[in-house]
């Protein structure tokens, strides 16, 4: 691998000359075509430039313009040593560029083989040289290899092609959510919940599988022209517990702090879903009151992430619910252990607030679903334990509030709530 690198080095050198001659230089010189055509293809390129196109190189518009062949077009690229132009993926055609973010520019394509219209992410040359990049640019393509849900972008390609590395995925037709925050402010808090909602079913999926995204916030969910909400940019998504914090590794092209955890602003190694959780939170509140909740310059920004308490999103825009509210202040605990455990337990309460219902709280659930299903068993096979292990020191009834909202039925005598407090205490004393 490293000799290919040096040899395409090499031959880099070598060929410098010659790529300082234009195209249509090379193209006169060898009579391949008449000064005319070829200021007549230079313009051609720039108003594409000016539509803001990816434009067509200078050899492909004399072909297509039938002022020479393939061939004798190949041919000058090959005294170029370009081997066709740069930025040729192989198998695509480069439409226009979509955006850009850290790691180099992300287009519109056409897959040839499949005739259809798809996105593709291009590491930028700069970042191509460094294996830590290409190895992260390869690490985004197998996390969305391992996920398939409506709510995640959908990868279709990785690979690298004429020294580029490359990653296709399904076209979202629609904006960003920053820009759609950008042109319009807050959002009504019903639309704000649902992009939240379907972001957390994201969520859950990718927790599921074990991944942690680490990069939530608006410039990474997209919005189909249909609504459905998309999760894209898994560029830091890491295995849970995986560590490598995202600020040290990502360095000063870190983006946006706006959004970011207290652990990962900490640099904590030990990341998982509930930093996720945190900067949805902190997404959601951007939704409703149009701002993001701290501002200043990015360390400032990230040092009240850690130590300052979030404003309430009901005290900025007055028409944002209480429980809207309070929601996002769970989301956003400083204390990982205050947030929703995990989006399951998230999903259920922004599904309860859009419906209108009282919400249930960030602990009846508790942390582990697979902790609980076992206690589940247990009590159901054993029924009499339950009165036993009930500890010192904690009292009956103490820490019930988060259970109220769900009908006034007598707490002790019903089955489920007793297992249901049986397993707070449990985790309680873990
Ligand atoms: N699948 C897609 N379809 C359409 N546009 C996309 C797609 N993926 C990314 N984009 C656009 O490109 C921008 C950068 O993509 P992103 O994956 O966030 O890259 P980076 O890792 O460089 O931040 C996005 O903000 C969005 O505007
Ligand atoms: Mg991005």
């Amino acid at each position: 691998m490293e000799e290919n690198v040096k040899e395409d080095a090499g031959k880099e050198e070598d060929s410098r000359k010659a790529k300082n001659l234009t195209f249509g230089q090379i193209a006169i010189a060898n009579k391949f075509a008449t000064p005319e055509q070829v200021l007549e293809a230079v313009l051609i390129q720039k108003k594409m430039k000016q539509m803001g196109l990816v434009p067509k190189k200078i050899g492909e518009i004399m072909v297509e313009k039938g002022y020479m062949t393939q061939v004798q077009a190949d041919n000058i690229f090959r005294i170029q040593g370009r081997e066709g132009g740069h930025k040729q993926i192989e198998g695509y055609r480069l439409i226009s560029k979509l955006g850009e973010g850290s790691m180099g520019a992300v287009f519109q394509a056409k897959q040839l083989s499949m005739d259809r219209i798809v996105a593709i992410k291009v590491l930028s040359p700069r970042l191509q040289r460094n294996q830590k990049f290409v190895e992260r640019f390869m690490r985004e393509a197998r996390a969305v290899a391992k996920l398939n849900h409506i709510n995640i972008i959908s990868g279709i390609d990785v690979g690298e092609s004429n020294g580029i590395s490359y990653f296709a995925m399904e076209y979202v037709n629609g904006p960003t959510l920053m820009s759609i925050l950008k042109r319009g402010g807050a959002i009504d808090e019903k639309r704000a919940l649902n992009i939240a909602v379907q972001v957390a079913r994201a969520l859950e999926h990718a927790c599921k599988h074990g991944l942690v995204h680490r990069d939530i916030k608006p410039d990474n969910i997209m919005i189909s022209k249909d609504g459905t909400a998309k999760l894209c940019d898994l560029g830091l998504a890491r295995e849970a517990g995986e560590g490598g914090s995202a600020t040290t590794e990502h360095g000063a092209s870190i983006g946006t702090p706006n959004y970011i955890s207290p652990e990962q602003a900490r640099g904590d190694p030990d990341i998982d879903i509930r930093s996720d959780i945190y900067s949805l939170g902190a997404t959601l509140f951007h939704m409703v009151t149009g701002r993001s909740p701290y501002s200043g310059s990015a360390a400032v920004v990230m040092t009240k992430h850690i130590s300052e308490e979030p404003p309430d999103a009901s005290e900025i825009n007055h028409e944002v619910s209480s429980e809207a509210s309070a929601l996002i202040k769970t989301m956003m605990a400083k204390d990982r252990k205050g947030r929703y455990q995990n989006p399951t337990v998230l999903i259920e309460d922004m599904e309860l607030i859009i419906k209108g219902k009282p919400m249930r709280g960030p602990g009846v659930k508790g942390n582990e679903s697979a902790v609980m299903a076992k206690i589940e068993e247990e009590e159901y096979a054993e029924p009499e334990i339950l009165v036993e292990p009930l500890g010192e020191g904690e009292e009956e009834g103490g820490e019930e509030e988060g259970e109220e909202g769900e009908g006034g039925d007598s707490k002790s005598s019903h089955p489920k709530r007793k297992h249901r407090r049986r397993g707070r205490r449990i985790r309680r004393r873990r």
